[in-house]
C-alpha cells in the first residue's frame, strides 16, 4: 500500500473514530444488551411473564375487558398469546404499553410500556427513538444513523486494511495481543486485535442493520430477489352495516385449528373501517423467531380470507429481510451466536476506547518543557589545576528545586550551548548548586567557555537536577571510585552515604595531587578514614585487581571519570561475575564514534505505523523532529539518558555509553540521539 494512500485512509478512519465514537459505543452498548434481551427478559421480568401453569385460560374477550379496564387511556390493539402454560397474557395498546395478565386468574401483573425498563430503554435508545420517527428514508433526509452506519463500515475495512501486515514476518504478531509492548503501542496492539476479531461479525451486524432502519436497502433486496420485502398489506375488506365482530376467543380457536402447532401468537383487532382480523403466528421448529406466517380471518363471520404461511407462501424477498433482522439481533444460531455478537459489540467500545486513547497520547505527546532556571553565578572558584567550581543560586533568594546524590543539571554558559554536570555540594542545601568543571585540552567549547567566559554575577540557564546516577539505598556496602574530575558526583554520594551512617569506601584517583580536587574537604570530612588517595605521580596508582578481590561481591560498585579509567573498572568487575545491576556508572563523554559505516535506515511509529527515514548523515531524533516528532534529549552524544526511547523491534546499533551491557543485549530501548539500527527498520514505542 502506497503510503500517501494509507496516511489518508489512516486519518479518514481515525476521524470517523473520533467523530462518531460516541455513537457508534451507544449503537454498540444497548446492541449488546438487546442480543441478550431474550434470554434475560424472563429472569428481569419474571413477575411479568411468567405465572404457576395454567391449562384453563379464561376467555380472550373477558382477559382484554379486565386490561382495558386496568389501563383506561390506552386503545387496545391486539393479544399476544404464547401456547406455553407458565406463559402469561400480553394484551398491547396502541401507544407499545402493555398490560400483562394471568390467563387462568385474569390477575393483573403488571403494566409496562415496550420501552420503559432497562431493557426498554437500550431499545429505545439503540433504534434513536429520541431524535424522533425511527424510519428513516434518504429520499427524506440524511439521518445520524445512516452516516453512522456508513461511516462504520469504512471504519471496519479502513480499520482492516491499515492492520494488514505488510511482510511475511508481521503476521504472527499482528494476529496476536503484544501484552509485553508499553504504553501506547500497548493499546494499539489491543486496538488491532480486537479489531481484528469482531471485525467480521460487526461488519454483518453493520449491513443487516441498513435494510431495516432504511427502505432504499430494503428496495435494493426486492430488486435483488425480484420479490417484494414488505409484508403484503391486509386484504380489503370493509367492515358490514350491521351485526358484530365474533369474539376473540373465536377468532383465536379459528386460528388455531387452521394453522396449527402454535408457539406465539399476536391477534390484532380489525381497524375501525375493516372487517379483517389479522393474526401474527409463529409456529413451533420455525427457523428463526422472524419467521412468523400471516393469517387474515373475515371478523365478522370467520371465514379464512388469506394465509400466507412463511415456510410456502411468504416471497423470497420477505424471508431474506425476515432473515437479516434475525441475523443482527441474535434470533438465529441459539447462545453461541448471540455469545459471539455479544463480544463483537463488547467489542466496539474497547475499539472507541483504545483508538482514541492512541490518538491523545500520541496528539499530546510533547516533548518535556524545557524545565530551566536562571540562576546566579555567586562563585567562581579554583579547585585545583584547570578546575574550577561554581556556584550558583537564584537571584530572588529562593529555595532551588531538590536534588539528590548523583544528580547533575545542564548548564547553557554561552547560547546553543549547553552541558551536563554532576553537582558536588550537600543535598541537604536547598538554596545553592555547586559543579565544579575541568577545563579540556580538546575542549568542544563547553568547559572552555565555563572557564573563559563565565565570572561571577552573570545570570546563567541552569536546568532543575535530574538523576541518571542514583545511589541504591538499599546496598549493603557500596565502593565509590572516582577518576579524576569524576570526583563531582562521587563526592557528594560519599556524603551522603556517611550522612546516612552507611558502610561504603571511596577510592579517588588522579595524576597529581595538583590536578585533584576536593583534597581538602575530604579530608575534613567525617569520612576522611574511609577515603584513599591513588596518585599516580606518587606510584600509589589503583591497583584495580586487588580492590575488587577484596571487595564483597554484593557491593554495589559507583565508578566516575575518564572513559579509558571507568572502562577498566567495569572490565575487571565483569571479569569477576559482578552482576550488573551493582556496577553504577557515570561517564562524561561518549567515546569517539566512526561515523563512516553508518548506513541510513527507517523507523516506525507504533502507534500510527508512520515510516520515517534517518539518512546516514543524521540521527533519529534529528528524522523524528523533521516530522514533528519531538524526542527531549540533553547532551545529545549518548551519555546523559535523556532521549532513551522503547524499541518494539528492529535490531539496535547502540552508540552511547549510558545504557549497560545488559540493557543493550535486551535490545528493547537504544538513544536516538546518537544511536543507530543494524536492521533496516526500528519499530519505535511512540
Ligand atoms: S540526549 Fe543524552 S543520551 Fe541522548
Amino acid at each position: 500500500m502506497k503510503l500517501q494512500f494509507r496516511e489518508s485512509l489512516s486519518w479518514l478512519h481515525t476521524w470517523s473514530g473520533l467523530v462518531l465514537g460516541l455513537a457508534i459505543a451507544l449503537f454498540a452498548i444497548t446492541g449488546a444488551g438487546l442480543v441478550l434481551r431474550p434470554n434475560l427478559d424472563v429472569f428481569v421480568n419474571r413477575h411479568l411473564l411468567a405465572v404457576p401453569a395454567c391449562n384453563a385460560p379464561r376467555p380472550l374477550d373477558r382477559l382484554v375487558r379486565d386490561a382495558e379496564r386496568a389501563y383506561p387511556n390506552g386503545e387496545f390493539r391486539a393479544v399476544e398469546i404464547t401456547a406455553d402454560p407458565t406463559a402469561s397474557l400480553a394484551v398491547r395498546f396502541a401507544d407499545d404499553t402493555y398490560v400483562y395478565l394471568n390467563p387462568c386468574s385474569a390477575e393483573i401483573l403488571g403494566i409496562k410500556n415496550h420501552y420503559a425498563g432497562f431493557f426498554g430503554t437500550l431499545d429505545w435508545l439503540h433504534r434513536f427513538r429520541f431524535i424522533g420517527n425511527p424510519e428513516h428514508d434518504l429520499s427524506g433526509k440524511i439521518t445520524g444513523g445512516l452516516i453512522t452506519a456508513v461511516f462504520l463500515v469504512l471504519l471496519i475495512v479502513g480499520g482492516l486494511l491499515l492492520w494488514w501486515p505488510r511482510t511475511r514476518g508481521e503476521w504472527k504478531n499482528a494476529a496476536a495481543f503484544q501484552w509485553r509492548r508499553r504504553g501506547s503501542a500497548r493499546t494499539l496492539s489491543l486496538h488491532k486485535v480486537v479489531g481484528l476479531y469482531s471485525a467480521l461479525l460487526l461488519l454483518l451486524i453493520t449491513l443487516t442493520a441498513l435494510p431495516l432502519s432504511f427502505q432504499p436497502f430494503r428496495d435494493l433486496i426486492g430488486w435483488a430477489t425480484n420479490s417484494p420485502v414488505a409484508s403484503a398489506p391486509p386484504p380489503g375488506l370493509s367492515r358490514p352495516a350491521h351485526g358484530k365482530p365474533l369474539p376473540l376467543q373465536e377468532l383465536w380457536q379459528l386460528a388455531e385449528a387452521r394453522v396449527g402447532d402454535i408457539a406465539w401468537a399476536s391477534l390484532y383487532r380489525p381497524a375501525a373501517t375493516s372487517a379483517v382480523a389479522e393474526v401474527e403466528i409463529l409456529q413451533r421448529g420455525a427457523p428463526h423467531a422472524n419467521a412468523k406466517s400471516f393469517l387474515y380471518l373475515n371478523a365478522y363471520n370467520g371465514e379464512t380470507i388469506r394465509l400466507s404461511r412463511y415456510a410456502t407462501g411468504m416471497p423470497a424477498g420477505r424471508k431474506v429481510y425476515l432473515y437479516l433482522l434475525a441475523l443482527h439481533s441474535g434470533l438465529v444460531g441459539g447462545l453461541g451466536y448471540q455469545l459471539l455478537l455479544l463480544l463483537a459489540v463488547l467489542g466496539i467500545p474497547v475499539q472507541v476506547y483504545s483508538g482514541a486513547s492512541v490518538w491523545l497520547r500520541r496528539k499530546f505527546r510533547k516533548a518535556p518543557p524545557a524545565a530551566t532556571l536562571r540562576l546566579r553565578l555567586v562563585r567562581k572558584m579554583k579547585e585545583a589545576e584547570s578546575i574550577a567550581s561554581f556556584e550558583f543560586t537564584h537571584p530572588d533568594g529562593r529555595s532551588l528545586p531538590p536534588f539528590s546524590a548523583g544528580s547533575h543539571i545542564d548548564v547553557t554558559p554561552l547560547p546553543g550551548l549547553t552541558r551536563q554536570y554532576s553537582l558536588c555540594n550537600d543535598p541537604n542545601d536547598t538554596h545553592r548548586y555547586v559543579i565544579a568543571v575541568l577545563r579540556c585540552a580538546d575542549s568542544r567549547g563547553g568547559s572552555q567557555a565555563m572557564h573563559e567566559v563565565l565570572k561571577a554575577g552573570d545570570l546563567v540557564e541552569v536546568s532543575v537536577p535530574r538523576n541518571h546516577f542514583p545511589l541504591a539505598h538499599s546496598a549493603a556496602r557500596s565502593l565509590l571510585i572516582a577518576g579524576g574530575i569524576g570526583i563531582t558526583p562521587i563526592l557528594c554520594m560519599a556524603e551522603r552515604l556517611a550522612n546516612g551512617g552507611a558502610d561504603f569506601r571511596l577510592h579517588y584517583c588522579m595524576r597529581s595531587r595538583g590536578q585533584a580536587a576536593f583534597l581538602e574537604r575530604i579530608a575534613a570530612s567525617d569520612f576522611a578514614r574511609r577515603a584513599q588517595l591513588h596518585v599516580s605521580d606518587e606510584g600509589t596508582r589503583l591497583d584495580i585487581d586487588a580492590l575488587l578481590d577484596s571487595e564483597p561481591r554484593d557491593s554495589h560498585l559507583y565508578i566516575c571519570g575518564p572513559a579509558g579509567f571507568m572502562d577498566a573498572v567495569i572490565a575487571a568487575a565483569a571479569a569477576r561475575g559482578w552482576p550488573e545491576t551493582l556496577i553504577h556508572r557515570e561517564y562524561f563523554a561518549a567515546a569517539a564514534h566512526d561515523s563512516a559505516r553508518d548506513t541510513a535506515f527507517d523507523v516506525r511509529i507504533a502507534s500510527t505505523g508512520q515510516t520515517i527515514r534517518v539518512e546516514r548523515d543524521e540521527t533519529a531524533v534529528v528524522a523524528l523532529a523533521r516530522q514533528g516528532i519531538l524526542i527531549p534529549t540533553s547532551c545529545s552524544e549518548g551519555v546523559c539518558g535523556t532521549c532513551v526511547t522503547r524499541v518494539i523491534e528492529g535490531e539496535i546499533e547502540h552508540n552511547d555509553v549510558f545504557l549497560t551491557g545488559e540493557e543493550r543485549a535486551r535490545n528493547d530501548q537504544f538513544t536516538p540521539c546518537c544511536s543507530r539500527a543494524r536492521s533496516p527498520l526500528l519499530v519505535l514505542d511512540l
